[in-house]
């Protein structure tokens, strides 16, 4: 895991196997159906990354020789959020390794004039003393990240209880992320170059929720 002095709460997980399939989803002539497929499988990676401290309890347990007191994990369960459309095609691998989580979904999309999010859908489960993942593949200017987070902290949610995990970031959207959420966490693959005028990230790999559903 890589960090970056600018941004204390970021973590690039820079895992070669993370690295190697996310080259693969650049490339523009990577078919849809691969770039679903390495999508699913970067976020297994990353998710087994982001996991890694959750808290552990013991329950007690026989096994064909011996009662034991073995581990679990503690508290509700996790409560994954993708901001969609895009988000999607995290939410799917975070689920494979996480089955029981409960799924919340937040709708947002970018006005293409002001670059502001439009909330259009909001679906949560009950979320008292639960941790939650908000995924969204591309943190470009930050905008909807910011949004989505502050969903969840009006309904009384705690910056410790949420993690932001997206695939590539641009530094502006990580900037403004900061400044709004600074105790938020937010992982990521790769931190690219920067936003161009059309707010895409440089390199980046181009529209995430496209490329994952075959949409132009
Ligand atoms: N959303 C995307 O899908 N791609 C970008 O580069 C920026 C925002």
């Amino acid at each position: 895991m890589k960090q970056d002095p600018r941004f204390p709460n970021l973590h690039i997980l820079d895992h070669p196997l993370i690295q190697h399939k996310l080259t693969h989803m650049r490339d523009k002539n990577t078919s849809t159906r691969t770039f679903r497929e390495l999508l699913r499988e970067i976020t297994l990676l990353m998710g087994y990354e982001i996991t890694r401290n959750l808290p552990l309890t013991t329950t007690r347990i026989e096994t064909p020789l011996q009662v034991i007191d073995a581990p679990i994990i503690a508290g509700k369960k996790l409560v994954v959020v993708p901001v969609l459309r895009a988000g999607i095609g995290m939410s799917d691998g975070l689920l494979e390794l996480v089955p029981s989580a409960r799924v919340g979904h937040i709708g947002v999309y970018r006005d293409p004039q002001t670059l502001q999010p439009v909330e259009y859908l909001v679906r949560l489960p009950d979320l008292s003393g639960r941790h939650f993942i908000l995924c969204d593949p591309m943190l470009a200017t930050g905008n909807s990240a910011v949004h989505a987070v502050n969903v969840l902290k009006q309904r009384a949610v705690t910056d410790e209880q949420i993690i932001f995990l997206a695939l590539v970031a641009a530094p502006e959207g990580i900037t403004v992320f900061q400044n709004a959420h600074p105790d938020v966490k937010v992982y990521v693959a790769a931190l690219d170059s920067h936003l161009n005028d059309h707010a895409y990230i440089v390199p980046g790999l181009g529209d995430a929720g496209d490329r994952l559903f075959g949409t132009k």
